[in-house]
């Protein structure tokens, strides 16, 4: 009987693209995929440290396998991602759960099968945390999960140093892929039948800025939207201080490329951006968004912002919910600030108390999801093309999202996974959209 490998993934895209690849790499050892952890041979953690809950709830579920590795001494326990590869933390690790066999960090995830065949050669566990980024290793066996989606990295790393954020000592300096690669694997992902590419980076518009990559974003987004074949196109992240007009021309020459731009502003406050290091201005932020609505209308914003961050006042915060009116984001994710140690940020004073940060926090999602309902109301009436991505049990309906990245539910007889299939939406619900089909369903035998 084969042997089975289990995945835990927490954090962005990133990691969920980053656990296929680790998923590409046990399957090639021979291992085939198993839905729980009771049933694995191997379980392994890809962990995020963005925030502490995130790192909190790695620890909580590695914990709850003490009992499980004792009943089966054989069982692989590895952890690896973004938590392992903070300073000092594989000792942490290694204190609190001394039954993990193998840690691995992200700049060298593509060594897990060395690692695991290395521990089930010893008893001693398997610590490999490189220090520094090595050059980029072609990696074509992930074993993807997300169709119709596939996640496509164009770059490695960040430069940006954000005072709050542990990126940049977690992923290493900023690495871009030839373009030629990238572009070779979207045409294969093309032809294999994915309908959406969506190209990742922590801040896309660097990509190229060491001179790897060949090309510059714009150009390079400008080529994978060329490739032929009905798919669409995202990317994400793009930092305001580097969004430009370059970018947004591309999306107007090409329609298959989605009209939507995660563009994450952090905070309406320039005092606040000042001290987290985002450099650009409120000014700034909104000028692009009035360059990127006057070159394409109908182009729809999502935003990233932080609350509570060292020395936010109530004007400050004022500011940020005053930015968000402006700009009408279709949706924004809204975070708490958390101080991460080796960060800038974490060494300033005036942190701002619990119940004000919370307070703060319920303010600015009642907010957003104002503007998101008062978006989805207006969609009632419309018809809208829907990229079919799965389908819901407890609803009994299919799911997708349009080009906003507006979920969408309706009923289909036939199999829609992997369909554009266009909706008249008949009914808005929160952030949810109904709609019934109003393409003809091709009835197959
Ligand atoms: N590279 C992307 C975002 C990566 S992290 C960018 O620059 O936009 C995703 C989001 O997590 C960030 O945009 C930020 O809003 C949030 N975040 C990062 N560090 C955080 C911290 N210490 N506390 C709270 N939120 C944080
Ligand atoms: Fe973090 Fe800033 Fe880099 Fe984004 S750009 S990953 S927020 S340091
Ligand atoms: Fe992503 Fe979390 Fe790492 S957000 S880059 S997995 S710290």
């Amino acid at each position: 009987m084969s042997q089975k490998y289990h995945i835990i993934t927490y954090g962005c895209q990133m990691n969920l693209h980053e656990s296929e690849k680790m998923a590409g790499i046990l399957r090639h050892m021979g291992y085939e995929e198993c839905s729980s952890t009771q049933e694995a041979d191997v379980i392994v953690f890809n962990t995020c440290c963005i925030r502490e809950n995130a790192e909190n709830h790695a620890f909580g579920n590695i914990g709850a396998l003490k009992k499980l590795k004792k009943e089966k001494p054989g069982l692989i326990i590895a952890v690896g991602g973004c938590m392992t590869q903070e300073k000092g933390k594989t000792d942490v690790l290694k204190k609190k759960f001394p039954f993990i066999d193998v840690m691995f960090g992200t700049l060298n995830l593509e060594d897990l099968e060395t690692l695991i065949n290395r521990k089930r050669n010893q008893k001693k566990k398997v610590i490999e945390v490189l220090e520094k980024e090595r050059e980029i290793i072609e990696f074509t066996d992930a074993y993807r999960t997300s169709y119709p989606n596939a996640w496509v990295n164009i770059m490695y790393g960040c430069n940006n140093f954000c005072s709050y954020c542990i990126v940049p000592y977690v992923r290493g300096r900023e690495r871009s892929r030839k373009a030629e690669d990238i572009i070779t694997e979207v045409r294969s992902l093309i032809e294999e039948g994915y309908k959406e590419i969506t190209l990742l980076g922590q801040n896309v518009n660097s990509y190229n800025s060491d001179g790897k990559g060949g090309m510059t974003f714009a150009e390079l987004l400008d080529a994978v939207a060329s490739i032929d074949g009905k798919f669409r196109v995202r990317f994400m992240t793009s930092h305001p201080k580097d969004f430009n007009e370059d970018v947004v021309k591309v999306m107007e020459k090409h329609r298959k490329i989605c009209r939507l731009v995660h563009l994450p502003v952090q905070s309406g406050s320039d005092r606040i951006l000042q001290a987290m290091n985002r450099r650009y201005t409120s000014g700034k932020y909104l000028a692009e968004v009035e360059m990127l609505r006057k070159r394409i209308p109908e182009a729809e914003l999502t935003t990233d912002i932080i609350v509570g961050f060292p020395g936010e006042t109530e004007e400050d915060y004022l500011a940020t919910e005053a930015l968000v009116k402006q700009v009408d984001f279709a949706s924004a994710f809204t975070f708490v600030y958390s101080p991460r140690q080796g960060t800038k940020a974490a060494e300033m004073a005036d942190r701002i108390p619990e119940e004000i940060q919370k307070d703060r926090i319920m303010r600015l999602v009642e907010l957003v999801n104002s503007l998101t309902r008062k978006k989805s109301e207006k969609y009632v009436g419309k018809t809208v093309e829907i990229l079919c991505e799965g389908y819901d049990e407890k609803k009994g309906m299919y799911l997708g999202r349009d080009e906003f990245g507006r979920m969408g539910y309706f009923e289909s007889e036939s199999d829609a996974l992997g369909e554009f299939v266009t909706l008249k939406i008949v009914r808005a619900n929160g952030i949810s959209l109904y709609g019934e089909r109003v393409d003809v369903p091709i009835k197959e035998d």
